[in-house]
């Protein structure tokens, strides 16, 4: 008898898989990323990125999750006794990005109510940083700012709600409403931004191949990159929600259909994204390239003046914004789903208790984002936690496994047992060579402008305390967890419930 929590139905699982994939970074990195690495010619590295780390790793967490039934730290540490830290060290990181990921959509959610009559005037960017986030110098946090406290409750409680009705009625009934709500706004939005004026010279700056930009390492690192970030990989994130696959699952393919998924989004974004900005270039007489950006002053500074100049911009305004809402809320409820699976296992609780003891510190953590300096913490604690979190876990991921555990050929005959399409030679080698090698490279080249930069012009203690402090924090907070001791199994069994 199984007494693990299930998804109901295979696309139930693929749409919560897809909904964690698809999040803010298909919608504000993908673009930017792309144009700025050689457009046209960055899709060979991209689809390059794909085919060797993307797929393959996700291939290897979904085998972890689905052979191991575990949260991440519980199948690491049955994979082997000293891996557990690298579980927990994952959860810990996707707990801090559950900390401030909900401020994004709490913004986005004030954005689709800011629509009805432009209330972002007409400097859209000195009314982000001013008017709404009354933002501060960095290092100083001043007071919560109402108008992002209340959206954030509200953040909270959707996700307090879905998490609690547990893993099939709860976290698989909201993704199967999410994302097919959130692809047919966004195709409205992609259909409306490529017929206005300007949108095809949009296009022709994101589409046309810088090739010699191929040739340039740089531009493979940060297709690499993307893909890690997109796929949402070595975030715990994966292995936890395949561990609720049924025994007969077929692994190999759910994983080329989530890569395929998540990229066709991205494109789609691609699209969407440059026929607008090729429109607001249009409007103001000037380049695509003056224009174009990523990120938070992509989505709240750049969309606003976009939307206000569209025809029927409240509606388009409010489509857009809640495509950021639905796409943000599947990652997040994804991610915080780690720790409350992780914290029921390991202190052998019921999932009610854990969502209230792991839910309530993120959300109390929250806060802080919450603040006047919140807009400065977020930037921070973001680059430090992806770069020295997230990329350097999955590094070690890969290594452990590969090399020093060698679990790859077990993982592919359990993959192979219950998949279509048979692993081969391929598989080991992108994982257990070109994985560890184009991450490592990475890793060289971020701590090298870390060192040679200030990220963000911010001053040197500041980036101390919130940046270094958090992301190594994140290793010690794995670390301590590893001391305490599984409780037996047995027990454990008892308490799973959905
Ligand atoms: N894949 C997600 C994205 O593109 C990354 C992510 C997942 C971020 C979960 C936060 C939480 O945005």
């Amino acid at each position: 008898m199984e007494n693990r929590s299930q998804w109901g139905t295979r696309i139930g699982f693929l749409m919560a898989a897809m909904g964690s994939a698809i999040g803010l970074g298909n919608i504000w990195r993908f673009p930017y990323t792309a144009y700025d690495n050689g457009g046209g010619a960055f899709f060979l590295p991209y689809l390059f990125a794909l085919l060797t780390a993307g797929i393959p790793l996700l291939i290897m967490e979904y085998t972890i999750g689905h052979k191991f039934r575990g949260s991440a730290p519980r199948s690491y540490s049955k994979m082997s006794k000293g891996l557990e830290w690298i579980g927990w060290w994952q959860v810990a990181v996707s707990f801090v990005i559950s900390a401030y990921y909900p401020i994004i959509i709490a913004w986005a959610i004030m954005y689709a109510y800011f629509s009805f009559g432009q209330q972002w005037g007409d400097d859209p960017t000195s009314f982000f940083v001013g008017d709404y986030l009354q933002l501060s110098d960095p290092g100083v946090f001043g007071s919560l700012v109402p108008s992002v406290l209340f959206p954030l409750l509200l953040v909270w409680a959707i996700v307090f709600f879905t998490l609690g009705r547990g893993v099939r009625k709860g976290i698989e009934v909201a993704n199967k409403i999410f994302i097919p709500a959130l692809v047919v706004l966004f195709i409205i939005i992609v259909i409306r931004a490529i017929t206005l004026p300007g949108a095809l010279d949009g296009l022709e700056a994101f589409f046309e191949p810088n090739w010699s930009s191929i040739m340039d390492g740089k531009v493979w690192v940060a297709a690499y990159g993307q893909i890690f970030f997109s796929l949402s990989i070595a975030f715990a994130i994966m292995i936890t929600y395949s561990s609720y696959l049924p025994k007969k699952s077929d692994i190999t393919n759910n994983a080329f259909i989530t890569g395929f998924a998540n990229s066709s989004f991205e494109l789609l974004a691609g699209i969407g994204v440059f026929a607008a900005l090729g429109f607001m270039a249009f409007q103001n007489g000037v380049e695509v390239n003056e224009v174009a950006s990523s990120g938070v002053g992509l989505a709240f500074m750049v969309f606003p003046e976009i939307i206000s100049q569209m025809p029927a911009s409240e509606f388009f305004g409010v489509l857009f914004f809640l495509s950021l809402v639905l796409a943000g809320l599947s990652s997040m409820i994804s991610i915080s789903e780690t720790y409350v699976a992780g914290l029921q296992e390991k202190f052998n609780i019921s999932r009610g208790t854990s969502i209230l003891i792991g839910g309530g510190l993120a959300a109390v953590a929250s806060l802080f984002f919450a603040t006047q300096g919140g807009l400065n913490l977020l930037d921070t604690v973001d680059h430090f936690i992806n770069n020295y979190g997230v990329a350097l876990s999955g590094l070690f991921e890969v290594v452990a496994v590969a090399w020093f555990v060698k679990s790859l050929r077990d993982f592919q005959s359990h993959a192979d047992g219950i998949s279509d399409i048979k692993l081969g030679f391929w598989w080991r080698f992108c994982l257990g060579v070109i994985t560890p090698a184009v991450l490592g490279v990475m890793m060289l080249q971020n701590l090298k402008s870390e060192i040679t930069t200030n990220y963000g012009d911010y001053p040197i203690e500041f980036l101390f305390n919130y940046g270094w402090v958090v992301a190594i924090g994140a290793m010690f907070a794995g670390a301590l967890l590893t001391l305490k001791k599984w409780p037996n199994q047995a027990a454990e069994a008892s308490k799973s419930e959905d």
